[in-house]
């Protein structure tokens, strides 16, 4: 019997023992190929040494001064290198300890910026239907899967939702891809227009969607007609790059190739890249300068923000993403990856799409190539596959929902940038024998 309250009351979990390179090596010795990093999380494997060493000196000097007091060499440090390989625009950090958080943080700066503005009749945000944004309210309202928002729908901060950018079951036969990010966009538009914009604080949208759409980037286009929408508005736009940022698509910034710069973005997950609980909250220096010529106080706060630790985490593996080698890797081990897919998968009876870019790829399952029919959602097939994986010790992030929070699976595959080309093809191979069991 367990003291643990676990995320799933009544699962028989394994023991992580260990961490070697991509691997997670169990209390049996059993070796399990990180091909998901948990949630895109472990971008640099599990036993980095330059990391651990960070950590291990920072500990070593100061584990802990509280920010209402000290700031830090780490904290200062990080927010510099962070701030300096940000897209132009993207000024000042603001440290946090996870993706949630972050989101939180996003929402409230927007909210504040325009109480300072003398805009209080600002109050609602417009986000995307199948996004995530993190489990705390404020985030679960932004976030626009059905199943996750249904139980707790009556304590949620008033969201609209507009389609998501989904080109693979949205674009409609005959229209172009550019066709196609327009009319999507121009949603944004319509629901401006019918809650009357000068009641919006800001969009939220993650750039590329993870966990609840698996891997789905945007059509050309679409971004800039968003960014344009909200400029035309003087509505703020947050981009959520908690999963997508930090080199996960082969830039820093998976924004950067969408050729626009948000108003706010968060990052975390690959941030820490699972060494330290980490995340962070960057805004124009527009937004931060009105703050601090107003109130001069940014109205929020937690006791762990900018945890020396964790900066020093932070600051460690932002220095190893930014050294001109690892994204370039992103980018070519991504290439490498989507090819073996390819070529594994794509004539699969069973995957509709394969999608993604840089080390962010997903399949969607589907019954019927032809019609895109998905399977039946009681067969839980995200569940099986899951279990397979595991099964053949291979770590993936299957999710179900994926059309409409209810129907429709697929995979998400977020592995570790330092993956071989080996590792690629034990991924690949694992992942057929997962989906050949989970669907017979
Ligand atoms: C895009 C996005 N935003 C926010 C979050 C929430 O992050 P966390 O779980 O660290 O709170 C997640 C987590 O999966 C995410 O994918």
């Amino acid at each position: 019997m367990s003291a643990l309250f676990h995320r799933s009351c009544n699962a028989a979990l394994p023991w992580a023992d260990q961490g070697e390179g991509c691997y997670i090596v169990d209390r049996n010795g059993k070796r399990y190929i990180d091909a998901c990093g948990g949630a895109a999380v472990s971008c640099l494997g599990h036993s980095d040494l330059g990391i651990k060493s960070a950590i291990a000196t920072q500990l070593e000097k100061l584990p802990f001064a509280h920010t209402g007091f000290f700031t830090t060499e780490a904290a200062e440090s990080f927010a510099d290198t962070l701030a300096a390989n940000a897209p132009k625009g993207l000024d000042r950090v603001y440290p946090v300890s996870g993706g949630s958080e972050a989101i939180e943080a996003a929402l409230k700066l927007a909210r504040q910026y325009f109480l300072e503005r003398g805009e209080p009749q600002r109050t609602r945000f417009i986000a995307r239907l199948q996004s995530y944004h993190g489990n705390t309210l404020g985030a679960l309202s932004t976030g626009g899967n059905a199943w996750r928002r249904e139980p707790f729908a009556p304590l949620m901060i008033e969201t609209s939702h507009i389609s998501p950018c989904y080109e693979y079951r949205g674009r409609q036969e005959g229209e172009t891809p550019e066709a196609y990010g327009l009319r999507v966009a121009d949603e944004l538009e319509a629901e401006l227009q019918r809650v009357g914009p000068e009641t919006v604080i800001a969009f939220v949208a993650e750039p590329v969607v993870g966990a609840t759409l698996g891997a789905v980037p945007s059509v050309p286009g679409y971004f800039k007609q968003v960014r344009e929408i909200c400029d035309r508005h003087g509505v703020l736009l947050i981009l959520d790059e908690v999963m997508c940022g930090m080199g996960r698509t082969g830039t820093l910034f998976a924004c950067e190739q969408e050729d626009i710069v948000p108003d706010i973005a968060t990052i975390a997950k690959g941030l820490g890249a699972g060494y330290q609980p980490v995340g962070a909250m960057l805004c124009s220096a527009q937004i931060h300068d009105t703050i601090a010529g107003g109130t001069g106080f940014f109205q929020h706060g937690h006791t762990y923000i900018g945890h020396p630790m964790a900066m020093a985490a932070a600051g460690a593996v932002l220095d190893r993403l930014t050294d001109g080698k690892v994204l370039p890797g992103v980018l070519s081990t991504g290439a490498v990856l989507k090819d073996r897919l390819t070529d594994a998968f794509g004539q699969h009876p069973n995957v509709g799409d394969i999608r993604g870019r840089g080390l962010f790829q997903g399949l969607e399952l589907v019954r019927d190539r032809e019609t895109k029919a998905p399977f039946d959602p009681s067969l839980k097939l995200h569940k099986r596959v899951k279990a397979a994986a595991m099964d053949a010790g291979l770590m993936c992030y299957p999710m179900g929902g994926t059309i409409d929070g209810r129907q429709g699976d697929h995979v998400l595959l977020a592995p570790p940038f330092i993956l071989t080309e080996g590792q690629v093809d034990e991924l690949v191979g694992k992942l057929e024998t997962a989906l050949k069991v989970a669907l017979s």
